[in-house]
């Protein structure tokens, strides 16, 4: 290991030593010029000093009669030139003829010469003894150049000093190489180590300093939330990949066959897509309101199979045959509906008790208390088995596709893993996922969780129910996480928990085609509303459901009448109210509490011929709810929590004029998407109101613009990808499976 490591470091070493002191080699020429350079203004300065030292003992020999000035000027010279740096010296006249000079001096260098040396930036001359640097000094006297002395001064201690700066710069260099790279190589491995190890024990979830920080120290919601940026990243990037490419039911359809080898799909859910109800002598079928079934039932339609559902129509059984199964959608039969009979207690328990008021307030942040009763804990538990039953009554192979959907069947995931170890199941949370302390009051989380830790996958519709769940599963569970890959393993059976947020398939061209036109909605709405013609509308499309805003959502509209009275007798809210499990006293409560804030309102607000809220508490198929978005200025969607809400993407969907303002919760899934709505906090009033008077006022070219956007996210990111990207994830999980499994046979052979 530490021979490795210094192999390493070696490896590194080597080249940066070398480099620089080839760097050095390359850079003595220029060394050389600089000393150069250097050494001759050195040299210049010199002179002057001794041209100056000598000015007066020449001054006083120029006078002299020739030989005393011969004898002079010699024995001056000779004593000047006995320092080892000077090498020879010369008197030139003001006529540039040499008066005097060393015995050194050469002979063939004249005045004239000397001059045009000495004004080079060198001023080097090539003598056979050796190099000598020329400089001519003025001797002046009295302020009066009387002559010029030339001085030569030996330049071989140039060389040696060049010599001696080329050898310390050469060590120099090593030298730095040498510290340089041992740190260099010193801090990248400390550095690197410590970001490996860091971003290591942050997707593990440990602390950053691990061990020296505990895991659930402080550092703990700083990993957290790095996790989450990178799984975020990496949705976008998933995201960005197939972006390109249009996902329908031909695409979905190709898929089952390709990647899944055609295998079979089932899906199982509480609510069934069609309800067949008696009117009369005859009977009806009617298309529940639920986000669950707009989504999914487009996605059987494409693929085909079986869809197992509770049975709840008054004429249910009236037209399933002796397996208890129709071939729905009605007319077009393109999969099998399975119904499965529940009994009044079985309803009350599993349903309207444990499911709608156990799990159901739990898991939504809207202020009701969840009950928890055991006999509704033994009732879900029986159905959660009933459902297992059925799908290994109805599975045509060992290894069926199940998809499980939602609060209702938390328990079902493991229950079919018993019966059908092979089958891949994939089970969608529809709901939001609460924090593990809120999880934590339900008497029987554990149970919960081990019932959908069964499932092959486990997907939400934000990253943020994801990273509730896991947190949960940490705390209330033993399980091995592993948040890099996003996977919880129970007692050896690993799961993936996955965020896949779910849409409504795009209506195509032709369905488009059967859509009464903008004006024609507008002016039937109008008509039928007993409203003129330039009447504003907000629509609401909710089921009567406390955790959709409704109560918020009039207190809007009371303060938006009270704030811009001119939108008094201008504007109404048309609320269509799904009935729903009005069976229960919370929602009978909530549903009268909505009447009769209704009623106060238009008292307060109404006159002869103008409601402000006109309340629609009846079902409503498709096609009346498609009416109203097209008719009105505004859809308002208040949730006070939501897993996604997909009356905003039925509300876009609707709007091909690219017109209309959609008004969004910013506590609604879909607020995460739908970036181009007038996101509100639904229990901010006079935010809502001041967002309704924005929105009526909103500029056609704003709207366009906005509507545009929200188009083309709803129409790419449709149910199709949604459906596709799971079982893309599935497919890939089978083989893998597929895989190990051969090799583990392969291995026992
Ligand atoms: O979409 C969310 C959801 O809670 C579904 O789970 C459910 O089918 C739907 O709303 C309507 O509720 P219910 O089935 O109780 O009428």
């Amino acid at each position: 290991m530490i021979l490795n490591t210094l192999r390493l470091q070696f490896r590194f070493l080597l080249p940066l030593v070398l480099t620089l002191v080839a760097a050095a080699y390359l850079a003595l020429p220029l060394m050389d010029k600089l000393t150069l350079r250097w050494s001759s203004r050195d040299l210049s300065l010199r002179g002057e000093l001794v041209t100056r030292a000598l000015t007066e003992p020449i001054a006083e020999a120029l006078p002299e009669p020739m030989r005393q000035r011969t004898a002079r000027l010699q024995a001056l010279f000779n004593r000047a030139v006995q320092d080892e740096r000077l090498f020879a010296m010369a008197l030139c006249g003001s006529d540039d003829t040499i008066v005097h000079k060393s015995g050194t001096y050469p002979a063939d260098l004249g005045c004239a010469q000397a001059r045009s040396l000495s004004a080079q930036t060198l001023a080097q001359l090539s003598l056979a003894s050796g190099a000598v640097h020329v400089g001519m000094h003025p001797v002046v006297v009295d302020g009066e150049r009387v002559a010029n002395l030339v001085l030569l001064h030996d330049l071989s201690f140039v060389e040696r000093r060049s010599q001696d700066t080329q050898k310390y710069l050469i060590a120099f260099m090593a030298g730095l190489g040498l510290v340089i790279s041992v740190i260099t190589v010193v801090v990248a491995q400390l550095s690197w180590r410590g970001w490996v190890s860091g971003a290591r024990a942050l997707l593990r979830g440990e602390g950053l300093l691990s061990p020296l920080i505990s895991t659930r120290g402080e550092l703990a919601p700083l990993a957290a939330d790095f996790r989450e940026r990178l799984r975020d990243l990496e949705d976008s990037y998933r995201r960005s990949l197939d972006r390109d490419d249009h996902w329908g039911p031909e695409r979905l359809r190709a898929l089952l066959r390709s990647q899944l080898r055609g295998d079979e799909l089932m899906v199982v859910s509480n609510r069934e897509p069609y309800i067949h109800e008696q009117r009369g002598d005859g009977v009806v079928c009617k298309r529940p309101a639920s986000g669950l079934v707009t989504a999914v039932e487009p996605v059987m339609r494409a693929c085909s199979g079986t869809w197992i559902a509770h049975g709840g129509g008054s004429a249910d059984r009236s037209v399933v045959d002796a397996h208890d199964r129709v071939m729905v959608p009605p007319g077009s039969n393109d999969y099998t509906l399975r119904r499965l009979w529940l009994n009044a207690e079985e309803e009350q328990g599993y349903y309207s008790g444990f499911s709608n008021e156990g799990l159901w307030p739990l898991c939504h942040v809207a202020h009701v208390r969840p009950v928890f009763r055991e006999s509704d804990w033994v009732a879900y538990r029986a159905v959660n088995e009933r459902f297992a039953d059925a799908v290994v009554a109805e599975a045509r192979s060992a290894d069926p596709v199940v998809l499980v959907q939602d609060y209702h069947l938390a328990l079902l995931p493991a229950l079919i893993r018993q019966r059908l170890p092979r089958a891949t199941i994939l089970t969608f949370w529809h709901i939001p996922w609460p924090n593990p302390e809120s999880f934590g009051i339900c008497p029987w989380r554990e149970e919960l969780l081990q019932g959908l830790l069964g499932s092959t996958i486990v997907g939400f519709h934000t990253r943020y129910h994801c990273k509730n769940f896991m947190e949960t599963v940490d705390r209330h569970l033993e399980a091995r996480i592993e948040h890099e890959h996003s996977t919880i393993t129970v007692n050896k059976q690993t799961t993936l928990i996955e965020s896949y947020p779910i849409s409504i398939a795009w209506p195509d061209e032709q369905e488009r085609q059967r859509w009464p036109v903008i004006a024609h909605c507008r002016d039937a709405v109008r008509r039928r509303l007993g409203m003129s013609a330039g009447h504003k509308l907000a629509v609401g499309v909710d089921r009567f459901d406390y955790t959709k805003g409704i109560l918020e959502r009039l207190h809007a509209v009371e303060r938006l009448l009270e704030k811009y009275p001119q939108w008094v007798g201008q504007f109404s809210l048309i609320q269509v109210a799904a009935p729903s499990r009005s069976t229960l006293d919370e929602y009978q409560a909530f549903q009268q509490r909505i009447h009769q804030t209704t009623e106060r309102l238009n008292t307060r607000f109404g006159r002869p011929g103008y409601l402000p809220v006109h309340l629609l508490a009846e079902h409503h198929e498709f096609e009346a709810v498609n009416e109203l978005y097209r008719a009105s200025e505004i859809c308002l969607v208040t949730s006070l929590h939501d897993g996604m809400n997909l009356v905003c993407k039925e509300f876009v969907a609707a709007r091909d004029d690219e017109q209309g303002v959609l008004v969004l919760s910013r506590f609604a899934g879909a607020a995460a998407e739908l970036n181009e709505a007038l996101i509100i906090n639904p229990y901010h009033v006079e935010e809502g109101a001041d967002t309704l008077h924005r929105a009526l006022t909103m500029p056609e070219a704003e709207q366009r613009e906005r509507m545009g956007n929200l188009r083309t996210t709803v129409r790419d990111d449709n149910v199709y990808r949604w459906a596709g990207r799971m079982l893309t994830d599935a497919a890939r999980w089978r083989l893998r499976e597929r895989i190990e499994a051969r090799m583990q046979r392969h291995n026992g052979a």
